[in-house]
């Protein structure tokens, strides 16, 4: 008998990698989700085994994967979508007999905060100084230009340099940004993913040379013990278990220090895996109750990315309620 998992988030690069990473393993029968029936990575998996899903912010999201659970008789539940995470770590116990393979919730909304998150990793001292706009931040005797960006935000939205104190006290003071040290140096993303302790098994840092649409997708892989150190503190601070990206960037001074993590599989996960850290699979074995390694290396390598169109019949395309099916005037 083979473990049943299944893989939501499928039209994104992170579900993508995940589905074909766990595709290799002959011990697993993986079903892919995506709340959109044109997402690529549902179609990597036979017919029998692709499912629609709710939008993750829908009230019916985790009630329908509780469904999925006994119907499809699931053993664990692999998330690659932030809204779907924070909504199905806060109601884990409802998918029982299945397992989720996610962090706590303390520690997904703590990542998903920049401003809890760079208060809850201060005591490492990798953080920039980082505090509200507004009052706060213009008590500060800040070294200028300081770096402005939305305490909940992604995809670089909304972040702007803030190049001295006139722009600093021009700062809309209702749109929940938060201020930052000016960090001029390097940019690095570091795959990381702790064990069931919270011990960190791997800290991969890669590069992103080219990125598209908030995903990189050329780089390569960075063996530095600085870096690797720096992320592991981060997640320990925030008591990861399983899988984040932890951005670090250099500061004035050339260290590294916090940019900000993401609390999920990064979407260059097929450059961490060449690497030899295959963090999908590690990951499907930390919830399955298995012992991770204590150390596993990785060596340097880079990746490049290319499109590749996967031919459908017209009759096995899933058509879903939510998203995809209508053309847009
Ligand atoms: N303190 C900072 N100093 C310089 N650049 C920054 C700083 N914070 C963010 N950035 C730039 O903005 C980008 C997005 O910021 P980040 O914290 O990664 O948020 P998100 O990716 O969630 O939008 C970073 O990749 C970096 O280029
Ligand atoms: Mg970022």
């Amino acid at each position: 008998m083979t473990t049943r998992v299944l893989v939501t988030g499928a039209g994104g690069p992170a579900g993508v990698a995940v589905i074909r990473s766990l595709l290799r393993r002959s011990d697993l029968t993986v079903f892919a989700a995506d709340m959109d029936g044109w997402a690529s990575g549902i179609y990597l998996v036979p017919p029998a085994q692709r499912r629609l899903v709710p939008p993750g912010r829908d009230d019916d999201f985790v009630p329908a994967i509780a469904r999925m659970v006994a119907e499809d008789d699931l053993d664990l539940v692999i998330s690659t979508v932030d809204v779907e995470l924070i909504a199905l770590a806060g109601r884990r116990d409802e998918l029982a007999p299945a397992v989720l393979a996610a962090p706590s919730a303390e520690t997904l909304h703590t990542a998903l905060d920049k401003l809890a998150l760079a208060e809850r990793c201060a005591p490492t001292g990798l953080t920039p100084r980082t505090v509200l706009a507004g009052p706060d931040a213009e008590a500060v005797d800040w070294e200028f230009p300081v770096f402005a960006k939305p305490r909940q935000g992604a995809g670089s939205r909304g972040v702007r340099l803030v190049p001295d104190r006139a722009a600093l006290e021009a700062l809309p003071g209702d749109e929940g940004l938060i201020v930052q040290d000016f960090l001029p140096g390097e940019e690095y993303s570091v795959d990381v993913i702790a064990d069931a302790a919270g011990a960190i098994v791997a800290a991969v840092p890669r590069t992103r040379a080219r990125v598209d649409s908030g995903v990189a997708i050329a780089g390569r892989t960075v063996r530095d013990p600085e870096l690797e150190e720096t992320a592991a503190s981060i997640a320990r601070a925030i008591g990861l278990v399983g899988v984040a990206n932890v951005q670090l960037r250099r500061d004035r001074t050339g260290r590294a220090v916090l940019l900000e993590v993401n609390p999920r599989f990064p979407g260059a996960l097929p450059l961490t895996i060449a690497a030899g850290v295959d963090i999908p699979s590690l990951v499907a074995d930390l919830f399955l109750g298995r012992e991770l390694p204590v150390r596993i290396p990785f060596r340097e390598i880079a990746s490049v990315r290319f499109l590749e169109d996967v031919i459908v019949e017209i009759d096995d395309v899933l058509v879903s309620d939510h998203a995809g099916h209508q053309e847009e005037l």
